[in-house]
């Protein structure tokens, strides 16, 4: 498969500032030309010169102001080393990006199920609140090890019908409970492939359909530019024998039903 053609740019840092165990930048470019969608992501330089992949990482909300730009939302995890390590008030910062398919909404109003965890929680609540300005209902469930790691509760608990906290290992359990007392039609996954994984599982457990983030975004060892294969998913027989899915060039976000979870481990 080729490379898509991805195209750097160059915004200026406007905020640094904390929220709760992460940080959120406020970035402002110029005005995009499309509306950003969560599920989308930015790629930006690594943070030190001896590195050479770049940092991916989630979109968490978008405003768009004419004649003014574009400023990005972005929460990432606080670096070990302090937040020395992300770009300060004032600074430039290349990136490339809002790139890759972001998450569909309903054409009609349904109810909804949204599964996040970590710094992803972020780009969850983004897309709680997209799927309330069409009128579903919305559930979130967010997966942290510690209870400082869910993002925002008090904006994640204004933006869903419903939010119920959990560790990663309880995920499973959570959602099919959840799913058994509302009956979503649809179930999303923003956070790691474990995450997504387990939705799309409980999604075909209960004939919903999934929409899953298909590439670990934050983690280390992703290029983020459909170059290096280190994102690739198989897909079931019934895409071809020996499919498989880029989900960095081709996603992020997939039908989770579309994935062969069992030969993706
Ligand atoms: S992370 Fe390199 S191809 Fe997807």
């Amino acid at each position: 498969m080729s490379a898509p053609l991805l195209h750097r740019r160059a915004g200026e840092v406007v905020a640094n500032r904390p929220l709760g165990a992460y940080r959120q930048l406020s970035v402002v470019l110029p005005a995009l030309a499309t509306p950003a969608r969560p599920g989308q992501f930015v790629i930006t330089p690594p943070a030190r010169a001896d590195q050479v992949l770049p940092r991916t990482w989630w979109v968490a909300g978008e405003r768009t102001e004419p004649g003014f730009g574009t400023t990005l939302e972005l929460v990432v995890p606080d670096p070990p080393g302090g937040s020395g390590a992300l770009p300060a008030p004032g600074d430039e910062l290349l990136l490339t990006g809002p790139v890759g398919r972001g998450f569909g909404l309903p054409t009609t109003p349904v109810t909804a199920v949204v599964a996040t965890q970590g710094a992803a929680g972020a780009a969850g609540r983004w897309l709680c609140e997209r799927l309330r300005t069409v009128g579903c209902a919305v559930h979130l469930v967010s997966c942290a090890d510690e209870p400082e790691q869910h993002v925002d509760l008090v904006l994640a608990r204004r933006s869903a019908d419903g939010v119920i906290l959990t560790e990663p290992a309880g995920a499973e359990a959570a959602l099919t409970s959840l799913t058994e007392r509302v009956h979503p039609s649809v179930l999303y996954a923003v956070g790691p492939l474990s995450l997504s994984r387990t939705v799309a599982e409980v999604a075909a457990g209960t004939g919903a359909v999934s929409q899953v983030s298909g590439v670990d975004i934050g983690a280390d060892g992703l290029c983020g530019h459909g170059l290096c294969g280190a994102c690739d998913l198989p897909l079931h027989e019934s895409a071809g024998s020996g499919s498989t899915v880029r989900p960095c060039a081709e996603g992020p976000v997939l039908r989770g039903g579309l994935v062969d979870w069992e030969a993706a481990q």
